[in-house]
């Protein structure tokens, strides 16, 4: 491995490793009141000893009108920090860095009237969503309650934020101009939505804290994709981790022997447009190939998802040479399945200990 074991400067933090855990609901735990239990806990530290070197915390509401499910973490009260702050000490006892994703479904969510930048149909995961536009009332609350949730973020210790901004959820409804039809400035200027609660929460926290952002790498375009990257970058925002953005409305282009998945090509080119770090993510299911896009696509960091969630200790058992398991893209992580029974880990068990 050239790269994957080379340390990476975030902010202030030197990260050991090029390897980041990036969010990853798990919907089996909780209930309606978002609050960490023991098992958020255990896991979050069995990722930390794991060996990664950056782990973000899943989707974490900043309103409860907000969830994607009904059992979905939650930030938006104050109460849910102690719960919070027990992840954080635990991750911290394994000298990880652990930033918290914070999160807003917009009319991706569960609510009975959900909301969107303006009037808009959709189908998601095969339900008819029908958002109804934001007052500009609404639209501020919420820029609050993205505020609010970082306050708590810092109060319950984790070294930063990464602000979700793609897969389809609220602030990618913002930025995709095929969704955010608004006549105000929020609609002349999509980016303004999450600037705002940028501006803010850089001033509403000290300059060590991480501001991150998981932004779509097709938001429709790439090249608006790139436009935001500068812009986001000019106003603060420490490192970019680029996935896709409102999947129904984005139009991803790459040259047609690119050797990488078309996202991963996505974060190539914003980094070829940024000076902070950006990072990879999607399918990378090995280390050889997890170095192999380091080195020919110049990210600073790569994502390691279900390769995680097979195995805990994916990061060193790469740095050994050991077997990392392997995903076998089987969705059962997706359908509120316990991450103890994902097959993949179960099949990864049994090699260890035939
Ligand atoms: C079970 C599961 C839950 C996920 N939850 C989130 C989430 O909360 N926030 C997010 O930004 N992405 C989420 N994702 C997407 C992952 O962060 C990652 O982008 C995706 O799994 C692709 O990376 P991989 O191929 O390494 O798994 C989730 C993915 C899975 C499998
Ligand atoms: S093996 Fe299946 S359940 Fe396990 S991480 Fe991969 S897709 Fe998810």
């Amino acid at each position: 491995m050239n790269q994957l074991f080379t340390p990476v400067e975030i902010k202030n933090i030197t990260v050991k490793n090029r390897i980041a855990v990036p969010p990853m609901v798990v919907y089996t735990w909780s209930d309606d009141t978002g609050h960490v239990t023991q098992k958020h806990i255990d896991h979050y530290e069995a990722i930390a000893k794991g060996g990664a070197g950056l782990i973000i915390q899943e989707g974490t509401c900043v309103n409860k009108n907000g969830r994607l499910a009904d059992t979905q973490l939650g930030i938006w009260e104050d109460v849910q920090v102690e719960g919070l702050k027990k992840i954080t000490d635990a991750v911290h006892r394994h000298k990880t860095p652990i930033l918290v994703e914070i999160h807003h479904a917009g009319v991706a969510g569960i609510a009975e009237n959900v909301v969107c930048p303006s009037d808009y149909e959709c189908m998601i995961k095969g339900q008819l969503k029908k958002g109804r536009e934001l007052t500009i009332e609404e639209l501020h609350a919420i820029q609050q309650d993205f505020i609010m949730a970082v306050r708590r973020a810092y109060l319950a210790g984790y070294d930063g934020v990464e602000i979700h901004a793609c897969h389809s959820y609220l602030i990618s409804q913002f930025l995709n101009r095929r969704v955010n039809r608004r006549d105000d400035r929020y609609g002349q200027k999509p980016e303004l939505f999450a600037l705002e609660i940028i501006r803010e929460i850089r001033k509403q926290t000290p300059s060590d804290f991480i501001i991150g952002m998981r932004l779509g790498g097709f938001e429709p375009t790439l090249e608006d994709a790139i436009a935001y990257a500068r812009i986001f970058e000019e106003s603060g925002v420490d490192f970019l981790d680029i996935s896709y953005g409102f999947v129904q409305e984005s139009t991803p282009v790459v040259p047609k022997d690119y050797p990488f998945k078309d996202i991963i090509y996505a974060a190539q080119k914003i980094k070829e447009a940024v000076s902070i770090p950006v990072f990879a993510v999607n399918g990378i299911n090995s280390p050889e190939l997890a170095d192999k896009i380091l080195e020919q696509t110049k990210v600073d960091m790569v994502d390691i998802g279900r390769g995680t969630l097979v195995n805990y200790n994916w990061a060193n058992d790469a740095k050994e040479g050991r077997d990392v398991g392997t995903c076998l893209y089987c969705k059962t992580c997706m359908w509120r399945v316990d991450p103890t029974k994902c097959p993949g880990r179960l099949k990864h068990q049994y090699n260890l200990h035939r």
